[in-house]
């Protein structure tokens, strides 16, 4: 039996529905060619700003045993090495449509990003961060509904490209209700659930593990999967089928993957599976669920997309 991990976003089509979480592997061209050649469907750049930015003290980043914590806190090359990089590519090579993350310290910010992308060459799609916990000072906006809302419908006054978002966990039903009835609202190509569990706090010893915050971290890996899951459905249900989902949260394996697609998910993020293993993770995680897939006799992840079965 032959099995495909194909799938499609909007329009653009994907050989491998595997792919980095914004943040792991893709701060540099070479990280980010890395996995372009690899057998990972796209890549999705480190969420750029208008300026380059250092971001917090190190050390920022922690693997445990159960997952990772980060306080990154926003270090990226800056808008203009991303789109440049990106713009070269594909004069290059076509053959991998690929994913570009951003994110403004303000709305005004944000437009000014949104506006220099729109006027770009550049052909892939745009995913718009919302949900970024690690910048002292700036609380995420995704929990913020009516500032999303409004930056939303700024944003498709005068943007035509593909964009989605990306979504920090919510909590709560009436939560994904509202937000879901906010997103339904505008032309959103997808939405990816999670970002990381905002403000963790992970102890060794006597001792928290990163530098920022007092040692509070965005939580990812196996801590967050059922949030993770529970998100990724909770939108499949609500948002209008012309919005996909990309899930992300808590891969470790291929079982774990196919769990996101069986939520609804169309394409899957590796965030701390990435940073653990490197590029070899694709490989392990495409051949892993290949064989779930071959056991249950899907031939796609379509066969399966969406289809979670509930108690009667
Ligand atoms: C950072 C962390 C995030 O979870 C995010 O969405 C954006 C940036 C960071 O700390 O760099």
């Amino acid at each position: 039996m032959t099995v495909s991990l194909s799938t499609t976003i909007g329009n653009f089509t994907f050989d491998n529905c595997f792919m980095n979480a914004a943040g792991v592997h893709c701060y540099s061209k070479e990280e980010l060619l890395d996995i372009y050649q690899s057998n990972a469907g796209s890549f999705v750049t480190k969420t750029a700003t208008l300026e380059p930015r250092e971001g917090n003290p190190l050390p920022r980043y922690a693997d445990t045993s159960l997952g990772s914590i980060n306080s990154m806190g926003l270090p990226n090359l800056g808008l203009d090495y991303y789109l440049t990089f990106l713009e070269e590519l594909e004069q290059s090579s076509t053959t991998k449509p690929t994913f570009l993350s951003l994110t403004g310290l303000s709305s005004q910010e944000t437009h000014q990003l949104l506006n220099i992308v729109n006027q770009s060459s550049f052909q892939g799609l745009i995913e718009l961060n919302l949900s970024c916990p690690n910048v002292p000072g700036k609380p995420q906006v995704a929990y913020d509904f009516e500032t999303t809302n409004h930056l939303l419908a700024e944003v498709f006054t005068y943007f035509t490209k593909p964009l989605g978002i990306k979504l920090p966990p919510y909590f709560d039903i009436v939560h994904f209700d509202q937000a879901a009835a906010i997103f339904n609202q505008y032309p959103l190509v997808f939405v990816n659930c999670i970002n990381s569990i905002g403000n963790g706090l992970v102890i060794e010893d006597e001792s928290v593990l990163i530098r920022p915050k007092h040692g509070f971290g965005g939580l990812g890996g196996q801590y967050v999967k059922p949030t993770a899951l529970a998100n990724v459905h909770a939108f499949y249900q609500r948002l209008n089928p012309s919005i996909q989902i990309i899930g992300t949260g808590g891969v470790i394996n291929g079982r774990d993957a196919f769990e996101h697609i069986l939520c609804g998910a169309s394409m899957v993020q590796i965030g701390t599976t990435l940073h653990k293993e490197g590029i070899p993770a694709f490989q392990r995680l495409s051949q892993e669920l290949r064989e779930i897939m071959v056991q249950k006799g899907y031939e796609s992840i379509d066969d399966f997309r969406g289809e979670l079965k509930y108690f009667a």
